[in-house]
């Protein structure tokens, strides 16, 4: 017997057949075919049922969700675990109806199904949001008497075979996210993170696609992951298919280690939500999906994203009243609304050797506590903001002297000299809860910059005696929860040793990501290119830092730079009492730019074209596409003298536009005779079918230069 459920949104389907007796089976998840009646869509699940293969079982064998062994799936199975040893392989069936039911624009699918040999219960919860994103997320919960030991429980979807190719990240600090492609061959591709945090190389989306697929072109099949502790992304092909779906799957889910958990009777446990994003045209719509979700959330930040100063490369652990006031006072001038005071104002942290992990304001340096500066911030017309590592504690500190027990990697090598925590303890989780809202409540902080600067390693909870990433990583979430709870209005970014921590689960949780340690404004734009499929440009803070650059040594021109840091939410990392006038004439321009574009940029859609490597062009074009801002950034010199025609991607073919160079977002240099003529006019007047079809030439600029362009309907 069959039974067709069909959910569709803008331009996505997911076709499944939940006929029993296993969980629903799906048959297809990808382009929409259109609104079928109950005959055609009768017929096509009939027609999708797979053959029987040859020397293989007897019987054709369908792809249900949490596919395992007993269904004949013989890749990596959607769960696992067992009792003692006993029950190795679940034997899921329907236990009721699935249900579709709409919750606000979404399309939501709930599945229950059990084993009643091995007592398991599973849920599954299927989302096809309004921008045709599709959100899932799996249950289990041990209706039997004994342990369940868990392995796995992981959230798998086919793709057709098409798909030939893979994309995904990888990076390390300072070049966070990477691409790296190739063929989608047999066999499993598996992005496994065992870092206890998410990681500077997390893939951040494992795609795969038609060949040669690229922003604006190619089908694309694409999986996240939202959870910030250990977790998995596949891509796994099969010879014998993952049913009528096509031979390959890509897959999500969180890392469980041997013995983390064990669920006791009538316990549950639910993976995280993991995020499948299909387009037909290439990564900027697959993309465009989950900006969309993220900015329909009730919690995504709507304010304007103020203009930031954070001390860091600024001041370091140099911290005293009157340089830090200075600082405030000149960075207020340049019009700055948020000053974020980082790393150096507690216990004994004059460097990065003791102190971390006392939460209480340094008397040495701050005499009169945090409050002088704080209220000068304000009264300047900015609001304060001040750095925490809650996870971390220097093991010369009080609070590991105090409390040796709260460690939760006593084994754990060496990292930046500091030991983790164990939130999930609550002794621990008390502590930090009010240490942290004291001083938010003391000094009047509106902002937090939560920082994270190292892997686990070796994670063992302080109470369980297991393995304690999981328990961390839900006690971190819970934490940032209680103090947001308890702080309205409080915003937290999310920081690890740059960007570490970047994902969809610590987004539930925070109201920005910091992008990268590296100030550099050639590697930033590489690094946000690509955080940019996840996330949108106002929750991705990118700053303006000195000349030479404090991480690469290279030094750019302060064009480059500004131009980089204004396609995010924008900020200055660099000591704004040495710049000379010009510097800050720049400057102030720019942060008036930055506030005159910011409504668009931070609710547009991104786009990017496919450029060869040693030029990138990018932009965000607004919803009704009266508006653009792009960024044509010269990477490298060209091998070509003359480097062709800029197509403008994503406006109306339709409407009339004016294009016109906007320098306050950065000058840049071009080089000498520059045969650019429309550039040297600094406007253009074209359809949007000219710009995105026959396009315009290209400025032609010297290395390490960016030009941005303003662009309306007339
Ligand atoms: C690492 C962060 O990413 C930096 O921005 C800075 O906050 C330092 N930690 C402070 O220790």
């Amino acid at each position: 017997m069959t039974s067709p459920i069909l959910l569709r949104s803008a331009g996505v389907a997911l076709l499944l057949d939940a006929g029993g007796p296993q969980l629903p089976r799906v048959l297809h998840w990808g382009p929409d075919p259109g609104d079928l009646d109950d005959d055609a869509l009768g017929r096509l699940v009939a027609d999708l049922q797979p053959g029987v293969a040859r020397s293989a079982f007897d019987e054709p064998w369908p792809f249900p969700l949490l596919p395992g062994q007993v269904d004949g799936w013989t890749g990596r199975t959607g769960l696992s675990g067992s009792r003692d040893g006993l029950a190795p392989y679940p034997n899921l069936e329907l236990a009721e109806p699935a249900e579709v039911h709409t919750d606000g624009a979404a399309q939501a699918l709930t599945v229950r199904g059990m084993d009643r040999e091995a007592e398991l219960e599973v849920g599954c919860e299927l989302r096809l949001e309004e921008s045709g994103l599709l959100r899932v997320r799996h249950t289990v919960t041990n209706t039997g008497d004994g342990i369940y030991a868990l392995d796995g429980l992981t959230a798998l979807l086919p793709v057709p075979d098409r798909a030939g190719e893979l994309l995904d990240l990888t990076g390390r600090w300072c070049r966070e996210h990477s691409p790296q492609r190739q063929p989608f061959t047999y066999g499993t591709h598996a992005r496994e993170s065992r870092r206890g945090r998410t990681g500077h190389d997390a893939t951040l989306l494992l795609v795969a696609g038609t060949p040669g697929f690229g922003f604006r072109s190619g089908e694309v099949w694409a999986v996240h992951t939202a959870w910030s502790g250990n977790h998995l992304h596949l891509a796994e092909r099969l010879p014998e298919g993952a049913g009528a779906g096509g031979s390959g799957i890509l897959a999500g889910g969180e890392l469980l280690l041997p013995g983390e958990v064990r669920l006791e009777p009538g316990e549950s446990y639910a993976t995280p939500w993991i995020f499948f994003t299909y387009s037909a045209d290439g990564l900027d719509a697959a993309s465009a999906r989950l900006h969309q979700w993220l900015r329909a959330r009730p919690q995504h930040p709507r304010s304007p994203r103020p203009l930031v100063l954070n001390t860091w490369e600024a001041v370091y652990f140099d911290h005293d009243l009157e340089t830090l006031t200075r600082l405030a006072e000149q960075a207020a001038r340049v019009g700055v609304e948020r000053f974020v005071l980082d790393d150096g104002w507690f216990g004994a942290r004059r460097d990065d050797d003791r102190g971390l992990g006392d939460w209480w304001v340094a008397p040495d340096v701050w005499p009169q506590g945090l409050r002088p500066l704080a209220d000068r911030v304000r009264a300047l017309g900015m609001d304060f903001g001040l750095w925490f590592e809650p996870e971390m504690a220097n093991p010369d500190s009080d609070v590991v002297r105090e409390h040796p027990d709260w460690v939760l990697t006593p084994s754990a090598r060496s990292w930046r000299q500091q030991v983790v925590l164990d939130v999930a303890n609550p002794d621990a989780y008390a502590y930090l809860l009010e240490s942290i809202s004291g001083v938010v409540d003391e000094a009047g902080v509106a902002y937090i910059k939560w920082d994270h600067n190292r892997d686990l390693h070796v994670a063992v909870g302080t109470l369980s005696g297991r393995a304690g990433v999981h328990e961390q990583t839900a006690a971190v979430y819970r934490l940032l929860d209680e103090l947001r709870a308890r702080h309205p209005g409080l915003e937290i970014e999310s920081c690890s040793s740059g960007g570490a921590r970047i994902d969809l689960g610590i987004l539930e949780h925070t109201d920005r990501i910091w992008g990268s340690d590296t100030n550099d404004p050639l590697e930033r734009q590489l690094i946000q290119r690509w955080e940019g499929l996840l996330v949108p440009p106002e929750l991705v803070g990118s700053h303006v830092g000195d000349t030479v650059s404090h991480t690469t040594h290279r030094a750019s021109s302060l064009g480059l730079r500004t131009a980089t840091a204004l396609f995010a939410h924008a900020g200055l990392e660099l000591d704004v009492t040495k710049c000379t006038d010009d510097e800050l004439a720049a400057l102030t321009a720019w942060a008036g730019f930055y506030k005159e574009m910011r409504g668009l940029l931070h609710s547009g859609d991104v786009v990017r074209a496919d450029l060869p490597d040693d030029a990138l062009l990018h932009g965000v074009v607004s919803r009704d596409r009266r508006e653009a801002l792009y960024a044509f950034v010269r990477l490298t010199t060209s091998a070509q003298e003359q480097t062709g025609r800029l197509l403008l991607p994503g406006l109306d073919p339709g409407l009339e536009y004016d294009v016109v160079h906007r320098p306050e977002a950065g000058a840049a240099t071009a080089v000498e005779k520059s045969p650019t003529p429309w550039f040297e006019r600094g406007a253009a007047r074209a359809s949007g079918a000219v710009l995105g079809r026959v396009g315009l030439p290209t400025p032609r600029l010297d290395p390490a230069q960016a030009v941005v362009l303003h662009v309306r309907a007339l």
